[in-house]
């Protein structure tokens, strides 16, 4: 007999970022798919890095993180969103967002439990809650603007309701919550036991001047939250790999139970130099503003094509109705866009577990404006 394994994700396959950057890599195409910027990060944060490197910071650091990076953790959250976080017992630092949400979801689940998840979401929700033998209950996000309707929240509540998952500004709509959203959320969740799972790893990428509402600006609802973050998508290096989540100490103590004997710590050198980097304000607060002037060019550059934009208040992303264009299901139209015009994009069924077409495609704008231009001039001969 050999060995056998029954797999605890039996309908999961390869994801559509790999089949989509595999081929435009195939068919030498611009990639507007996955999420990440074309251009260089912040050279100060490389050197500093490098600097720390030489002096010898490459030993394990605590499980929790190297603590004058919570320490500016803790002082930037005080400075944006007025709450105090203690920085020993209510901070820990994750090998990235995706990471933090796994493991807040898997230190709060246990078998049976539900999982309100909107949908289309971002795609390790549902694996995640799957993996811990609970059940993801999908609510679609009100098309086209991809609201929250917070009556179908009301009754899909049910007393096996354990984390409610929100994802603001989100990926891959674009849209933010509002404070009428919190609104909400405060009164559906009061005096339950459900636990808030939020990703904010788009925190600093929210434009028109649209205030973000995370969590951690109402401490009511930090107490049943798990918030997560991404210095990966905040200073323009996915591949680092670097979040961390915030929590109350209570959650954060069985948090830390799952990190430690999962990842334990993370790269040393990257936290040390953060812990300075972070104290530089613009470099977080000028985002917004970079960001958006990619978002208006691209939105200038795509009125000269048969494509209709939707709204987005933030993230990388927008998408796109192109039924001006073709009638083709979501997945063949962006396969055939990249094969036969150049441009690699993502179909939005794909967000959604029963693979609801909306004829819907997303594109990142966190480009160089010469890939924008290119891509657009491929765009405007469909
Ligand atoms: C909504 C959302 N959450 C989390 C992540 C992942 O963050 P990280 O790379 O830090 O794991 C992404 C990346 O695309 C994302 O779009």
């Amino acid at each position: 007999m050999s060995p056998h394994i029954t797999s605890k994700l039996p309908n999961v396959g390869t994801t559509i970022f790999t089949v989509m950057s595999g081929l435009a890599n195939q068919h030498n195409a611009i990639n507007l798919g996955q999420g990440f910027p074309d251009y260089q990060m912040n050279e100060e944060l490389m050197n500093m890095v490098s600097e720390v490197m030489q002096k010898g910071w490459n030993q394990y650091v605590p499980m929790q993180g190297y603590m004058p990076l919570r320490e500016s953790i803790a002082e930037k959250i005080e400075s944006l969103y007025q709450t105090r976080i203690n920085a020993d017992t209510q901070i820990t630092i994750t090998p990235g967002g995706t990471y933090a949400i796994y493991t807040a979801l898997t230190s709060i689940l246990q078998p049976g439990d539900e999982v309100i998840i909107f949908e289309p979401g971002y795609d390790s929700y549902i694996p995640n809650v799957e993996i811990n033998g609970a059940v993801p209950v999908l609510i679609d996000l009100r098309f086209p603007e991809y609201k929250i309707d917070w009556t179908g929240v009301r009754k899909k509540i049910s007393r096996k309701t354990k984390v409610i998952m929100l994802n603001s500004p989100h990926n891959p709509t674009g849209a933010v919550l509002s404070e009428e959203d919190i609104r909400q959320l405060k009164d559906i969740v009061k005096d339950t036991g459900i636990f808030i799972v939020s990703d904010e790893v788009y925190e600093h990428l929210i434009f028109d001047g649209i205030p973000h509402q995370s969590i951690l600006r109402y401490p009511e609802l930090l107490e049943r939250s798990f918030v997560c973050f991404s210095f990966g998508k905040t200073y323009n290096c996915t591949g680092w790999k670097l979040g961390y989540c915030i929590s109350s100490p209570s959650s954060m103590t069985e948090f830390r139970k799952v990190h430690q004997f999962n990842c334990f710590c993370c790269h040393t050198p990257s936290q040390v130099a953060l812990a300075e980097f972070l104290k530089n304000k613009d470099a977080y607060l000028s985002l917004n503003g970079i960001m958006q002037e990619k978002r208006d060019y691209f939105i200038e550059l795509m009125g000269s094509t048969k494509f209709d934009l939707l709204n987005s208040s933030g993230s990388y992303f927008i998408c796109a109705k192109y039924n001006r264009i073709s009638d083709e299901a979501d997945k063949d139209f962006a396969i055939r866009v990249t094969k036969e015009h150049g441009v690699a994009t993502i179909p939005v069924s794909v967000f959604y577990k029963a693979g609801t077409d909306n004829k819907v495609i997303r594109f990142c704008f966190s480009k160089k404006k010469e890939t924008l231009e290119t891509a657009v001039e491929r765009l405007i001969k469909i």
